[in-house]
């Protein structure tokens, strides 16, 4: 996981419907992320080792991945500074989408980033990337404006937002729910 950060807020071995499993990054998952981040963009879109390297190591980063028996098969990388956070990136794995994998990640960083006092998350996306696309319309992203030339000074990109609901404070022992 990024330095800075604790696994506190992931429930250990948080498991999904099938056999994929979530947990926090550790530095020695790096080439994984590496290569499934080439995998998963384009040439020029997809982080260099450096850019990736960078990102993670920010005090302010958070990672999660998602595992199948020990293979990476997913992550999420984001970055946040309360009550604002910005997801910088979200990969799953050709073999593993459409299967849930995507919306847990999501929703463990949400839900953490949530704790910390993060109210609205951003993102960017290639117009392009209608997949992409509908996956964050259907998570309660919305496209807040078109960047022009955003990625390799051509590509045009959404802005996307969310605004995250408070979490509810736990009630104080004896209260009523
Ligand atoms: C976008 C991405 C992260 C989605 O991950 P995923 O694990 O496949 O998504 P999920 O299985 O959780 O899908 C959740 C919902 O998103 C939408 N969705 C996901 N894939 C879709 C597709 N191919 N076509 C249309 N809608 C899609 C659907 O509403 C889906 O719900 P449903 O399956 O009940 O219809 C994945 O396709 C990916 O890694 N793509 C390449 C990298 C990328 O573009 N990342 C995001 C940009 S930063």
């Amino acid at each position: 996981m990024a330095k800075g950060r604790t696994s506190r807020d992931l429930a250990p071995g948080a498991a999904l419907a099938g056999p994929v499993t979530l947990r926090s990054y550790e530095p020695h998952d790096f080439s994984a992320l590496y290569r499934l981040d080439q995998a998963c963009f384009p040439a020029g879109i997809s982080y260099s080792k450096t850019m990736l390297n960078y990102f993670l190591k920010l005090p302010s980063a958070d990672c999660l991945v998602a595992t199948e028996v020990s293979r990476i098969v997913g992550f999420i990388l984001t970055e946040e500074n309360p009550p604002l956070a910005h997801i910088i990136t979200l990969d799953i794995a050709e073999t593993h989408r459409r299967r849930g994998a995507g919306t847990a990640l999501l929703g463990e960083s949400e839900r953490n980033l949530s704790l910390r006092g993060v109210r609205t998350i951003l993102l960017e996306t290639a117009i392009e990337n209608e997949v992409a696309i509908a996956f964050w319309q259907r998570h309660g992203y919305g496209i807040e404006a078109m960047l022009k030339r955003y990625y390799l000074g051509r590509l045009d990109a959404y802005e996307m937002r969310k605004r995250l609901v408070p979490p509810k404070s736990a009630p104080h022992p004896g209260e009523k729910n």
